[in-house]
């Protein structure tokens, strides 16, 4: 539009211009021809009354002469009308003849030249005719006509120029604009199209293809280049800043993302409010989720939009469901989204957790897909959808989706909000095409999840699944080189953030010095001073690999029999999911093998293993991770494993041995731990048996590797990283937008 008016004004004012410069050529050419009217005009007139005029002169009466001149200028044009005998008589005329015509000057007028006279009257055309009679032979006949009529016509002429003049700008101006307007259409459709990265190439669902003129080229190549610098630029910052801390992600929201507002959203609340009899206590809950969020929503200042799950959550929200957190040095609000059981039901047990969990994780647990169940999730992550409607203070806020329970959301915000920046994370792996197969609705899940404009995973194995699984099964259009899927015309890209914690860890945590919470623990769990032990920290979930773990402990006593009595393992294994059947047949399990190891190995003195099924809020598990000799984490498969990374951020004294299973996230950037198969028992008992063997120096430079990795890549990266690039991307689409300006 505006470009429209651009270009119309300038063409409306030259038009006028025109028009103005040609009407005075116009009013003298109209001019000249009602001179020349008026001539013949005369002539005519002369003619038709020479005869009755000479018989009135021959009979010479005056009075007839003037009463026959007054009737011929009822004429409308003819002014007056006047007869001389000679140039020097009286001249004979109707009423109106002007004073200035008298028959001595009326050779003024006589002949061809000009007969225009400028009189109080107006403009008057004077014409002088010979009349000869017998008794005058140099009569002469005078017409005066009233040219008032040509200014008026003269008038009526400028007006229909103009009138001419502009019809033709707004003609001229349309015609032009609207081919223009097409033709601008098709340009811009194939420069954004470039510009995301699409090629050249016709795109599924895009209803104006870009079109393959090699004119784009060049223009394209330049505006990539730009793009990639402003790209490189964000990625050389994140490679210069070698320390990341809170500070550095404000300095990004303040600067790169102009001070918009971060919404958090996920299924666990960070902070969850009990009752507990009279009181209410506030609990962190065991989750990698919240290990990792936490610290960032204290730096960003944002609004968390999360399930009230806690028996006292009500009690404490404000009007808008709204609690301010950590309690006592609030700096940030969560906003809790109720759920009914039947809802928590569907959605949680069983969708999320009976369905996806397995599904993603491939830990040998069966899938479990319910109709009921998928209607609850699709309800459920509405219901949050329209929570981060609500809670959105512009057009175009960061969002950041958590997890496997909000797949849907991405989608269901990005209809509402179309300008807002989507990124979502996935926490836990993604399987194979093959694997994800087996979800009834997955491809509803995975157009779901590409409303995000940014969907990040913790390993490029998952992205390269992910980018796997659309190419099978959506019509979308993959890019592998800029690791992007194109579907219904919106981009997404799909990134690896390998999720950390906060480094240093939270004040408080390592308040205790090692020693006094060795001896802190060791008193809590009987344990003789020269007694090793090591730690494990979960929830009691089957994924975590608890049973091979204690496999793997009970073949550690059977190789190495020297450890019965001297060596115990304390789980902490937190309640999670207590409804879910699966849940409970394996909460069993483990109970049962501490039993039947315990009894196996009973001697005078601690157990062989602690099986502590309770919550521990995290300064407790810091002070165990503190304490231990070693720390086992044995998943089947994991996501990240942020246990892994908390037990190295405890440990500032540089000992503690990690054993680590291969199958998580954290095994690709702890190399230095004891990286082991934990469904091979006689491996993992030997790594343990290495672990408490070995030397301080060799615990010291491993631990010293491990921590200046996690210090490196903390949870202020992770999320720096995903911050920078959905910068880079609003640049992206700023530019794109400009591009596209001037639709009319
Ligand atoms: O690992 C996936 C995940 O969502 C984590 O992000 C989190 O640590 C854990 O599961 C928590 O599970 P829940 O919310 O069911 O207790």
């Amino acid at each position: 539009m505006r470009l429209s008016l651009r270009f119309i004004l300038p063409l409306m004012l030259v038009l006028a211009g025109i028009a103005y410069a040609v009407a005075p050529l116009v009013d003298q050419l109209t001019l000249r021809w009602f001179v020349y009217d008026l001539d013949s005009r005369s002539s005519l007139i002369a003619n038709t009354i020479q005869v009755p005029l000479q018989e009135q002169l021959a009979v010479d009466k005056k009075a007839k002469i003037v009463e026959f001149f007054n009737r011929l200028t009822q004429d409308e044009r003819l002014f007056s009308v006047g007869y001389c005998a000679s140039p020097t008589g009286k001249i004979l005329a109707s009423r109106s003849l002007p004073p200035e015509i008298r028959c001595a000057a009326l050779n003024r007028w006589e002949g061809p030249g000009d007969h225009l006279l400028p009189s109080s009257q107006g403009l008057l055309h004077v014409t002088v005719q010979p009349m000869p009679s017998e008794a005058a032979p140099t009569g002469r006949l005078v017409l005066v006509h009233d040219m008032s009529f040509v200014t008026r016509r003269s008038k009526e002429t400028k007006r229909y120029v103009f009138y001419l003049f502009m019809g033709l700008a707004v003609v001229v101006s349309l015609v032009t604009v609207i081919i223009a307007q097409l033709s601008w259409r098709g340009w811009m459709a194939g420069m954004r199209s470039l510009l995301r990265g699409e090629g050249l190439l016709r795109q599924p669902g895009v209803s104006v293809p870009p079109p393959n003129l090699p004119e784009f080229k060049p223009i394209a190549r330049d505006l990539q280049r730009l793009i990639r610098e402003l790209e490189s630029d964000a990625r050389a910052r994140d490679e210069d800043q070698i320390t990341w801390t809170p500070e550095s992600l404000r300095a990004i929201l303040q600067g790169e993302l102009r001070g918009e507002d971060v919404i958090v959203v996920s299924n666990r609340e960070p902070y969850i409010h009990q009752r507990r009899g009279g009181r209410i206590e506030v609990q962190r809950p065991a989750s990698g989720l919240v290990t990792a969020l936490e610290p960032i929503m204290r730096a960003c200042r944002g609004t968390w939009i999360a399930h009230g799950s806690g028996s006292a959550d009500r009690e404490v929200v404000g009007k808008h469901d709204r609690v301010a957190v950590p309690p006592g040095n609030p700096a940030y609000q969560i906003r809790r989204v109720w759920l009914s059981a039947e809802e928590e039901a569907g959605y949680y047990y069983g969708f999320a957790n009976e369905g996806l969990w397995p599904l993603c994780h491939i830990a040998h647990v069966r899938p479990t897909f319910r109709s009921g169940d998928w209607t609850q999730y699709v309800a459920v992550n509405h219901k949050f959808a329209q929570a981060v409607t609500s809670e959105a203070r512009s057009k175009a806020p960061i969002v950041l989706v958590q997890d496997y329970h909000l797949a849907l959301l991405p989608k269901m915000i990005r209809e509402e909000l179309p300008d807002a920046t989507i990124i979502t994370f996935w926490h836990i792996p993604w399987p194979n095409p093959e694997s994800f197969a087996i979800c009834p609705w997955r491809d509803e899940v995975l157009e779901g999840m590409l409303g995000s404009s940014i969907l990040g995973f913790h390993t490029q194995f998952h992205c390269n699944n992910f980018v796997d699984t659309v190419d099978r099964f959506l019509e979308a259009r993959v890019d592998r080189e800029s690791f992007t899927v194109s579907f219904g015309g919106k981009l997404t890209a799909v990134r690896r953030y390998p999720i950390s914690i906060a480094w240093p860890p939270e004040d408080g945590m390592l308040q205790k010095t090692v020693p006094d919470c060795r001896s802190e623990i060791r008193r809590m769990n009987d344990l003789p001073p020269e007694h090793q032990f090591g730690i494990g920290v979960d929830r009691l979930d089957y994924t975590k690999g608890i049973v091979e773990r204690f496999r793997a402990i009970e073949r550690l006593l059977e190789l190495n029999p020297e450890w019965i009595g001297r060596f115990t393992f304390v789980q902490i294994a937190a309640p999670t999911r207590a409804g879910i059947e699966e849940y409970q047949h394996h909460e069993a399990q483990v109970r049962a093998m501490v039993t039947r190891i315990n009894g196996r190995f009973e001697r005078q003195g601690p157990p062989t293993i602690v099986l502590k099924v309770e919550h521990h809020e995290p300064h407790e598990v810091y002070e165990y991770f503190r304490a231990a000799d070693l720390c086992f984490v044995s998943s089947l498969h994991d996501g990240m494993n942020l246990v892994a990374k908390e037990f190295v951020a405890a440990r500032d004294d540089e000992h503690g041995v990690l054993i680590l299973s291969q199958f998580t996230g954290a095994a690709r950037e702890l190399p230095e731990a004891l990286i082991v198969n934990p469904y091979d028992a006689d491996q993992c008992a030997a790594a343990l048996h290495l672990a408490l063997t070995m030397p301080a120096t060799e615990q010291r430079d491993r631990m010293r590797l491990m921590r200046g990795l996690v210090a490196e890549f903390n949870v202020y990266r992770w999320a720096g990283r995903m911050l920078l690039d959905a910068a880079a991307m609003r640049r992206r689409s700023r530019l794109i937008g400009k591009t596209g300006r001037g639709e009319a």
